[in-house]
């Protein structure tokens, strides 16, 4: 009779290093404790919020739940090609284009592979990096914003990937599309540039594109894009990407087969026909981003210009900053704080509601009367 050796009680599981050196996303704060009513302007929500039809398909679609989602999402990628003139059999839908940027890196990154990300960009591309075994490479910015020699400076023989958030989150500056073709056109071929433009239907500049063309004549560009900003599904998670071919073929092969839930792509479908919601979401953003900012800016407060629907502010160091966060969330007013992107003295404020927009300029011109007073 064989005997069977008694386990080691010192072993246990141990998930790759890599893992381990990543730092867990951490959202902004929702609440306000003791606030009467809350402002949450602290993760670049719409504040339209979605479309009535998108609202509408979501409660006929609860006749639905028992039964399995379309594995291929056809009419929602259908209904996205409709919309944008593309071909969806080159786009993959997902559980929001953070599901995206993984299944990206999952496919190309292998340990011992390096992907390079701006300074301040978005905090997913390292995580997804990490977790894929690779690792992350930052180029530096100028003046807040991607510069294509840095990140060419650092592409090298280990490069399969760039990341890059046009416009940027949380600074929301961005690079012409002449720029991006001129990133495009010097990378090697080998590496993939994921151009990630969550906030492209904010942006009104002539000099912006989102990518298409570039996906359309290249083999290794892939546009990233999401539900969550000005369609305001955030909440059902729903981004997708639009690829060659080849880079379809291999995210498809690792994402779940039903990653796309049915809730999402019936909302999400709805919401693509309703272009009058999303013009009217442009046309607000377009009168009270530039409100606030001369707003803000006439207090004394840096800001950086944006494209966006989110404005950063600049504080004169990391406890003031800390201090007007504070504040304004006494006052129901939730900012993001954005010390993970290496911006301690900085505060990402969404453009919200008329109300919301008018009360937190009044509360920032508050405090900085507050803080004047006490400086003097
Ligand atoms: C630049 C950028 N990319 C991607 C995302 C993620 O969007 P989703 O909700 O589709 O995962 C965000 C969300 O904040 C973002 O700012």
């Amino acid at each position: 009779m064989t005997k069977t050796a008694m386990p080691d009680a010192g072993l246990r599981p141990a998930p790759r290093a890599s893992i381990l050196s990543i730092d867990p996303y951490v959202p902004g704060k929702s609440g306000a404790p003791g606030a009467t009513k809350v402002f949450k302007l602290s993760a670049n929500e719409t504040p339209l919020g979605p479309s009535p039809r998108a609202k509408q398909a979501l409660r006929d679609y609860t006749d639905h739940l028992q039964d399995y989602p379309d594995g291929e999402a056809r009419a929602l990628r259908e209904a996205i090609g409709a919309k944008h003139g593309l071909n969806p059999e080159q786009i993959v839908c997902g559980n929001g284009s953070d599901e995206i940027l993984h299944l990206l890196a999952a496919a190309y990154i292998a340990p011992g592979d390096e992907a390079v990300f701006t300074e301040h960009g978005f905090l997913v591309y390292k995580i997804a990096i990490l977790a894929a075994g690779g690792t992350p490479v930052v180029a530096g910015e100028t003046n807040l914003t991607t510069d294509v020699d840095k990140i060419l400076a650092k592409v090298g023989p280990r490069t399969k990937m760039v990341f890059l958030a046009n416009p940027n989150n949380p600074t929301g500056t961005y690079l012409s599309s002449a720029e991006i073709g001129r990133l495009a056109q010097s990378l090697p071929r080998n590496v993939i540039l994921v151009l990630d433009s969550a906030y492209a239907e904010y942006v009104t500049r002539a000099d912006y594109s989102p990518g298409v063309e570039l996906v359309e004549t290249n083999e290794n560009i892939v546009m990233s894009r999401t539900f969550s900003k000005i369609y305001g599904l955030a909440g059902l998670r729903l981004g997708w990407c639009y690829a060659p071919r080849d880079v379809c073929d291999a995210v498809n092969r690792i994402r779940g087969p039903f990653n796309t839930n049915g809730a999402a792509s019936a909302a999400g479908i709805a919401a693509l026909q309703d272009a009058a919601h999303i013009a009217k979401a442009v046309a607000h953003n377009e009168t009270w981003l530039p409100w606030l900012a001369r707003e803000i800016s006439a207090l004394g407060i840096k800001l950086t210009p944006s494209v966006g629907n989110f404005l950063l502010l600049h504080f004169l160091d990391e406890a003031q900053a800390t201090a007007a966060d504070g504040f304004l969330a006494q006052r129901g007013l939730i900012l993001r704080a954005v010390s993970a992107y290496g911006l301690p003295h900085c505060l990402r404020l969404t453009v919200g509601t008329e109300e919301a927009n008018r009360l937190v300029a009044a509360a920032i011109k508050n405090f900085t009367a507050i803080e004047s007073r006490a400086r003097a």
